[in-house]
């Protein structure tokens, strides 16, 4: 858009100058849209933290929100517009969808920004693989978070007078003495994301990292139908003993809410929920607490956030995205996004000494977990399988969450006909 070539053909000498200069300036100036679904007081300010970047850098940030967790109203907005030919220069997209989207041959292509930051020895294998399709860098890694945490307001277990729980049979006990001294043993938010969020921790403690790749990568019919997975969904639905009448629907970051406001006891999730514990001024190990999944304490299943580049013909907004790929892996950045959001670096080098206590132990159980070989990819995060399959689990976990009259063998062969339809 050129607003000059509206001004009358007399007034061009005169502006001159100034056209020349505005026209220097926004060779340079891009935009990049941005799609993503942090919506919640952390991840907003997270998110805030790139927008400031971009802008300091003289590019404009077209924010894009979708508000949901876990991005699955998101995702849905986003092959809206690019089925209209039209999506954002950038997108919040995870795991395996990045390579269904570039098979649809739509994402751009971030070589020369790699190559320059050296990314392939910067980052983890196993992040740099996800953020490649066809051996191309497409999409560039913004975290790494675990899922595998319990969280608790330490305040709430002494007024009850219970220890955090190390085990599902000590959190069942925990759970009682709580529910007697008046409060929500266990806050969930009833929404197929977090059913499943809680569902892929118990998978790990009960099965080990072997069996949880069997039934969420390899989707092994043995596995899905074992006597592990009986345990696994009858423990599951077991935990609604724990849990609130309120939870239907409710969002997660209003679940963490009930943990902070001193309502609730505790929350199995993942690690964005730092993220509302810090912007509420809470303390790690003081005001609130994190442990991982009692049974899970060697093993870490990671999800990572990460920004695909659609193609884009305007020079400056190519310069603008290009610009922001770079920024998201710059230490500067990788430090204060992940302070807030909650989350581990994506590169592994940054002095860890002004992170907290609970970011601190994630690091330290990644390597842990990368090197015995227990690091395994969140189901419910989109990281372990397509995204035909994954909407299929979700369906049938939730599914059986919620109906009484489901029994966990009926699930189990449900789960096994999902798997076995994704050949
Ligand atoms: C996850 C995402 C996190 C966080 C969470 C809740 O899928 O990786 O960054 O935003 O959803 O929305």
């Amino acid at each position: 858009m050129r607003p000059f070539t509206r001004f009358p053909l007399f007034r061009k000498t005169l502006l001159g100058l100034t056209v020349a200069a505005a026209a220097m300036s926004t060779t340079q100036a891009g935009e990049v849209e941005v799609l993503h679904w942090w919506t919640s007081g952390g991840e907003a300010q997270a998110v805030g933290v790139l927008k400031d970047l971009v802008e300091a850098e003289g590019h404009s940030w077209e924010d894009f929100a979708v508000a949901g967790g876990a991005g699955d109203s998101a995702m849905t907005v986003l092959k809206s517009r690019a089925m209209s030919g039209n999506p954002p220069s950038a997108a919040q997209i995870n795991g395996p969808e990045i390579q269904e989207w570039g098979e649809l041959g739509l994402l751009g292509n971030l070589d020369e920004v790699a190559e320059q930051g050296d990314w392939d020895a910067l980052l983890p294998d196993v992040v740099a693989d996800m953020m490649r399709y066809e051996g191309n860098y497409v999409a560039v890694p913004v975290n790494v978070h675990r899922v595998n945490w319990l969280w608790a307001n330490p305040q709430v277990l002494e007024d009850a007078g219970v220890a955090l729980p190390t085990s599902w049979d000590e959190l069942f006990d925990a759970g009682e003495q709580l529910r007697e001294a008046g409060y929500v043993p266990l806050a969930h938010g009833g929404q197929p994301w977090q059913d499943a969020t809680v569902f892929e921790s118990l998978v790990l403690s009960y099965g080990g990292s072997d069996f949880y790749r069997q039934v969420f990568v390899d989707l092994d019919i043995e596995a899905i139908e074992s006597d592990t997975m009986i345990e696994v969904l009858e423990t599951f639905k077991r935990l609604r003993e724990l849990m609130d009448e309120g939870m239907p629907g409710r969002d997660w970051n209003l679940t963490t809410s009930m943990v902070i406001n001193g309502d609730a006891a505790m929350q199995l999730m993942g690690d964005w929920a730092k993220g509302e514990f810090s912007a509420a001024g809470m303390e790690a190990g003081v005001d609130y607490l994190c442990s991982p999944v009692p049974g899970t304490e060697t093993d870490f299943i990671f999800n990572i956030d990460s920004f695909a580049m659609f193609r884009v013909t305007e020079p400056e907004n190519q310069e603008a995205q290009q610009t922001l790929a770079r920024l998201v892996l710059e230490p500067e950045f990788q430090a204060a996004f992940n302070k807030v959001k909650g989350s581990i670096p994506a590169r592994p080098d940054l002095d860890m000494g002004e992170f907290d206590s609970c970011a601190q132990q994630s690091l330290e159980d990644f390597e842990q977990a990368r090197d015995g070989d227990t690091l395994v990819p969140s189901m419910a995060h989109r990281m372990a399988m397509n995204s035909d399959v994954q909407g299929a689990f979700f369906d049938i976990i939730t599914n059986y969450f919620n109906a009484a009259s489901m029994t966990a063998e009926q699930a189990a062969e449900r789960l096994a006909r999902a798997a076995s339809a994704a050949g």
